[in-house]
């Protein structure tokens, strides 16, 4: 089969389009052939080795497709059927062994494509709305980078709690798109002070809830936006990672939260999984979460695919195809 690997960490050309041998499922597993991959900006992460893991590997963390096989004692999934995941290192390939657990299956209503940008993103957007800070009719969320994968569908789930939803973008073109999931104002964070905006919009009482997943150049001012008693949620560090933090700054900014939550820990077990996913599955299946996909690559071009990604020329979600 192919796949994609890295042997040495670096910039997009670190990715290797190889032939590898067909993986067998250990028990517990099955293999799944893989009809779409979903691009995450962890897979830059692991790339570049921000996020170490042992070489070589098979990039990427997220896949939909079909289970060919299972080894010895699965019972939560058959050969035939479709099935989608997140979570789990090794999907830039045409198979891949995955612990049988952490597969969904997929609702006739839900294609591959669609599986493979609610596994990640989809889940992240849910436990951070739902779980991480549970949103409240009312409240006023900031959310930050709001028409990339996590961001377009994470305005969408804010809505839907009744949260008013400030977003902040780089661009025009993304600041319309962020209105169009629902965003009710959308900050141009590079041109205007998301700080002074924010205060404006909440006649300077600032927001409960920041979700911040830029990181290095976000993240000072994203407490100030807070009102006393408000919750930071830092998911991610598209910017860069934040430096060593002193805690005493926050009780002096007004008694705040602090929370760096991982997807993995929002899907501990098969029953959260499956939860969120039936929530994600019949919100896309009946139009009330809208998904774009707004480019997909073949596997071989992933490199292409990393490159708009961290230059930040991407919206919504990036499918590659094995
Ligand atoms: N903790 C978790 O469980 C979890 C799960 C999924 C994702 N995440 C995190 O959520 C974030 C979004 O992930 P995603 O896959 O949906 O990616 P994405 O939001 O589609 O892409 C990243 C976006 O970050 C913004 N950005 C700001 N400064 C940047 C910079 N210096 N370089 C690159 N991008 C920059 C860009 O939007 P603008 O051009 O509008 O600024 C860019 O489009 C990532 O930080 C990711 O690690 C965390």
């Amino acid at each position: 089969m192919k796949a994609i690997r890295i042997h040495k960490c670096g910039g997009p050309e670190a990715l290797l389009y190889e032939e590898l041998a067909l993986p067998e499922p250990k028990p517990g597993e099955a293999r799944v052939r893989i009809e779409a991959i979903g691009l995450n900006y962890v897979d830059i992460y692991q790339r570049s080795g921000l996020y170490p893991l042992q070489t070589p590997f098979t990039l990427g963390m997220e896949a939909a497709g079909v289970v060919d096989a299972v080894g010895a004692g699965v019972s939560d999934v058959k050969p035939g059927e479709r099935v989608a995941y997140a979570m789990v290192p090794g999907s830039y390939a045409e198979y891949a062994t995955v612990p049988a657990w952490r597969l969904a299956p997929l609702p006739a209503n839900v294609n591959a494509q669609a599986a493979a940008t609610l596994m990640l993103q989809g889940m992240t957007a849910h436990y951070l709305a739902h779980s991480t800070y549970n949103l409240k009719q009312g409240e006023t969320a900031l959310v930050h980078a709001a028409a990339g994968g996590v961001g377009l569908l994470l305005i969408q789930i804010a809505k839907m709690r009744g949260a008013r939803v400030i977003g902040t973008v780089s661009t025009e073109a993304k600041a319309q798109l962020a209105k169009n999931a629902g965003a009710d104002h959308v900050i141009l964070y590079t041109q205007q002070d998301f700080l002074a905006e924010t205060k404006k919009l909440t006649d300077n009482k600032g927001v409960n809830v920041v979700y911040d997943s830029v990181g290095a150049t976000t993240f000072d001012k994203s407490l100030d936006c807070l009102r006393p008693r408000g919750c930071i949620v830092l998911f991610g560090q598209s910017s860069g990672p934040v430096p060593a933090f002193e805690l005493g700054k926050l009780g002096a900014k007004g008694s705040l939260f602090i929370t760096r939550p991982s997807l993995t820990h929002y899907t501990l077990d098969r029953a959260e999984l499956l939860a969120r996913a039936k929530d994600l599955f019949e919100w896309t299946a009946s139009g009330k979460l809208k998904l774009r996909i707004e480019k997909t690559f073949a596997l071989k071009d992933a490199a292409e695919a990393h490159r708009l990604l961290e230059g930040r020329m991407t919206t919504g979600k990036v499918v590659l195809i094995p």
